[in-house]
């Protein structure tokens, strides 16, 4: 069943839900964060979520309490990050604000290490449900987000490929950067807090059954029981599939903003151009405590190194 087919079949009541592309996208009206939502609301936007991935809501009126607040309505939440220092008053955010790695890295090339496409904190056993971002202050233009389907990129494989790659396993975890020299205090941290992790390369999402190419790409190193050659050619095969065009989306930030993804069934790309401007950004960011993966053939996750995320 396609994305569309699915929310024809079920019109939401308490919400508009409007879709931004087939397969991936819809921006939800006809609700206020800020004020506590009702059962019926909390159902469809969830609903709203498992359809199309990721949700945006737009012209918000939060501050960084309520942010919290309406976060808490989707479940559990993390710290705010396994590696960074959370927002001082609210350990649940971490601040995706612009220069946020400025001191910290030097030597870095033209562009910034920190992105690149990925599913949120996948070196983890128990990775976020999801992520929820804030935009507070957006540039006028540049900065925008992408997200892509994982689901539809599974789909869109052959039957055959998705035969070779159904039970295979892949390791996940926090890489350095070529070219880049971290600070002490970085590497630290980065050492303090690494974790491993082993995962199925197709995730069966635990609410819809469905299967998704679970290859975030800046975090996934290697296929398990590959040689290092069939390694770099499937890596590559799998990584530039799973990012496709037409499984993608593209988000233009305005203030007041908000963004809520699948972390089970997508992968993101934040925005490196506005480092080329003087224009501020500043984001805030929740993640939902997430379960163990499972694949096709139900066998979970398996740390290799590190503990499990924190709830906050
Ligand atoms: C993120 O990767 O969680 C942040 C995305 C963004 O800055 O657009």
């Amino acid at each position: 069943m396609s994305a569309t087919e699915a929310h024809v079949e079920s019109a939401p009541k308490s919400i508009t839900v409007s879709p931004l592309a087939v397969d991936i996208g819809a921006e939800i009206s006809g609700v206020d964060l800020s004020q506590p939502l009702s059962e019926e609301q909390r159902t469809e936007i969830w609903d709203a979520f498992n359809t199309w991935k990721v949700i945006f809501f737009r012209d918000q009126k939060l501050d960084k309490a309520s942010f919290v607040a309406m976060s808490r309505h989707f479940g559990e939440l993390n710290r705010g990050h396994n590696i960074h220092t959370p927002d001082p008053d609210h350990p649940e955010i971490y601040q995706v604000v612009r220069g946020r790695q400025k001191g910290r890295l030097t030597g870095v090339p033209a562009f910034d290490p920190w992105t690149g496409w990925h599913t949120d904190l996948t070196p983890a056993i128990n990775p976020p449900t999801a992520s929820i971002l804030w935009g507070d202050v957006v540039p006028p233009y540049g900065g925008d987000t992408q997200w892509t389907n994982l689901a539809a990129a599974y789909d869109a494989l052959s039957p055959t490929m998705q035969g070779i790659i159904d039970d295979l396993r892949g390791v996940h975890t926090y890489m350095t950067y070529a070219g880049v020299t971290m600070t002490q205090d970085l590497r630290d941290r980065i050492a303090a807090n690494q974790k491993t992790t082993e995962h199925p390369i197709v995730r069966v999402h635990p609410e819809t059954g469905r299967r998704a190419l679970w290859v975030s790409p800046k975090f996934l190193q290697e296929i398990v029981g590959l040689s290092p050659t069939e390694n770099e050619a499937m890596l590559a095969m799998l990584k530039s599939h799973a990012v496709r065009p037409e499984f993608t989306l593209r988000f233009k930030w305005t203030s007041g903003s908000v963004a809520m993804w699948d972390n089970r069934s997508t992968a993101h790309l934040a925005p490196i151009d506005i480092q080329r401007t003087d224009y501020d950004r500043q984001l805030y960011r929740t993640t939902l405590v997430g379960d163990i993966p499972y694949g096709v053939d139900g066998q979970k996750s398996k740390s290799l190194e590190g503990t499990p995320l924190l709830a906050a």
